[in-house]
């Protein structure tokens, strides 16, 4: 059965908002791991929008499953990842203009610069996979960097508006994951996946990994609202009580 990854860059997202301490990241790690996720992911972005350097240092310390730190292939981020020594490193894409990482990594064209990066973090002892767009040149680009897993990118497949478009997406996901798996490749999933389209996935048996945190973060705000607000009701009626005991 695959493993669920949490990411937990969106209650980094809300943090940010006000720049303050909560919610901390890093409590939700936590809990997602009571919960039974058998993974943690953030993303460091080079503006630093949402999680930050030290979000990473402390889930180093703390988390007890498995640490993957998605980052660019830059010179500043190698030198994190090989101080931090992450359990995984998945290499991304990343423009600053960008809402979300948009694309997968183009592996053709950036071999050598790739392979350097792998190859040092290999040589720290991380585990390195690649987001790649489901598409078999970039599969066969990544066995030819060396990588050890690739994250196959599910997002136009979550984007689909048609069951056709839907099943076409499906099917490149699905040639991509069992090519890679054939040639020795390790296989992640992510981007998009929510309540509704990982039913989609679930059982192929190809992918070991879903890494999923729009979804999750989306949902715990709603199914969290009604009891915050209840509690904080309560607070409020308790505080006029509080004011007349002088407690
Ligand atoms: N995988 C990669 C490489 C990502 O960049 C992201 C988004 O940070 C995810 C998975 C998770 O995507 P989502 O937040 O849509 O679940």
């Amino acid at each position: 059965m695959a493993k669920l990854a949490v990411n937990v860059d969106h209650v980094a997202t809300v943090r940010q908002a006000r720049r303050v301490a909560d919610p901390d990241p890093v409590t939700a790690a936590a809990l997602a791991e009571l919960a039974g996720a058998q993974g943690i992911v953030v993303h460091l972005r080079e503006d630093r929008r949402h999680i930050q350097d030290r979000d990473v240092s402390l889930l180093r310390q703390t988390v007890k499953t498995k640490l993957n730190l998605e980052m660019a292939a830059t010179q500043e981020m190698l030198k994190i990842a090989l101080s931090v020594k992450p359990d995984m490193v998945t290499l991304v894409p990343e423009r600053r203009e960008e809402l979300t990482t948009e694309g997968g990594l183009e592996v053709q064209l950036n071999k050598e610069k790739l392979q350097k990066y792998i190859r040092l973090l290999k040589d720290s002892d991380i585990v390195v996979s690649l987001f790649i767009n489901p598409d078999l040149d970039q599969v066969k680009a990544a066995q030819w960097v060396e990588t050890d897993y690739i994250e196959v990118h599910t997002g136009p497949f979550c984007e689909a508006r048609t069951i056709a478009d839907r099943k076409e997406d499906f099917d490149r996901i699905h040639n991509a994951v069992k090519l890679a798996h054939k040639i020795g490749l390790g296989v992640n999933a992510g981007h998009g996946l929510d309540y509704n389209n990982i039913g989609w996935l679930a059982d192929v048996a190809e992918i070991e990994e879903f890494s999923i945190g729009h979804a999750i973060v989306a949902r715990a705000v709603l199914v969290g609202f009604e009891r915050a607000v209840r509690e904080m009701v309560e607070l409020i009626h308790w505080g006029a009580g509080w004011r007349r005991t002088g407690l």
